[in-house]
């Protein structure tokens, strides 16, 4: 078995939530609910509606985190603000097949751009990005599905998309929504942190009602941590207080690193190696893949 065939990219993903079954794959009738997503990618949405959360910066540093444990990764960048593009050191003015064709242009003209490091490619976010929601909103009733649309018809070789989203519950995040099969949410270690995610975890609740059943809670993330701070300790207990294990054990610390990387085009990974930030994003590497449950690729890969 070479590398690029490794045994992990066609074992089974089950994602098991405790709704009740809309779809209950046969093979696993032990599980609440499990959905097989067999030889697809698993795609995997970053969102929070409040902005500068750590949404990209997690995207970002969790997709090379992932493609540094073995698994082959996608980054779709689909805020206009294009941050995740210019934190890989892509230029989002270059004329690379981007996010915008991706969901416009079909499959023959949208292809991903590899970013330089192994195992992780980009679809970056251009200029055009900025009219994707007046498109959307223009379209039919089709209008919150252009992506899974888009998506179902092409093969990609990647074990995980992860898009990365904008700071709003619009169109181009709904559409993200809809074709995810698990979201996790960054949360901004801060006064008040819980109040905004309430709302947003009920929103969550009926877009899977609504629009994706399937719709997997993969957890919170709490970022900007800095538990020499009272404040910081009193907000991650009360996170875990309130919603047990429904958030992350890794967190991220505040490190001055994370916020300089994005600058010099560099993940962290690149950047501090063997920082607090890398750390941490590697820790959350290996819970992702734990709590997706795709087998350790890295393992797979010696057997
Ligand atoms: N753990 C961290 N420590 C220090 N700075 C951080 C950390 N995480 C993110 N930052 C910085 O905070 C700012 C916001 O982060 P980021 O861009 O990832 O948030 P976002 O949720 O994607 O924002 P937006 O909603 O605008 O897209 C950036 O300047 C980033 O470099
Ligand atoms: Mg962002």
């Amino acid at each position: 078995m070479t590398r690029d065939e490794p045994r992990w990219r066609i074992v089974t993903v089950t994602l098991a939530t405790e709704d009740p079954p809309l779809e209950t794959a046969p093979d696993h009738s032990d599980n609440p609910v499990s959905r097989e997503t067999d030889l697809r990618s698993v795609r995997l949405a970053v969102i929070n509606q409040k902005g500068g959360v750590g949404k990209t910066t997690t995207a970002v540093n969790l997709a090379h985190g992932l493609a540094r444990q073995g698994l082959r990764v996608l980054l779709v960048d689909l805020d206009p603000q294009g941050n995740a593009t210019t934190a890989l050191g892509i230029d989002k003015y270059a004329d690379n097949p981007s996010s915008y064709d991706l969901l416009f242009k079909g499959p023959h003209e949208a292809r991903w751009t590899p970013t330089k490091y192994e195992k992780f490619d980009l679809y970056p976010a251009n200029i055009g990005l900025i009219r994707a929601e007046l498109d959307l909103l223009q379209r039919g009733d089709d209008r919150q599905v252009v992506l899974k649309k888009a998506l179902d018809q092409m093969e990609f070789p990647h074990n995980v998309i992860i898009f990365d989203s904008p700071p709003s519950l619009g169109i181009l995040t709904l559409n993200i929504l809809i074709t995810s099969d698990a979201v996790m949410v960054p949360v901004q270690c801060e006064f008040l942190a819980l109040e905004g995610l309430s709302m947003l975890l009920e929103t969550l609740e009926e877009i899977k009602e609504t629009h994706n059943p399937l719709l997997y809670s993969l957890g919170c993330l709490v970022t900007m941590v800095d538990l020499r701070t009272n404040l910081s300790q009193q907000v991650v207990s009360d996170l875990r207080e309130n919603l047990g294990d429904q958030v992350f054990e890794s967190m991220i610390p505040r490190t001055v690193r994370l916020s300089e990387c994005p600058s010099h085009g560099k993940t962290i990974f690149e950047y501090e190696r063997w920082g607090t930030g890398a750390r941490a994003y590697e820790a959350l590497s290996r819970e992702v893949i734990d709590r997706l449950g795709i087998e350790n690729p890295n393992k797979a890969a010696k057997s």
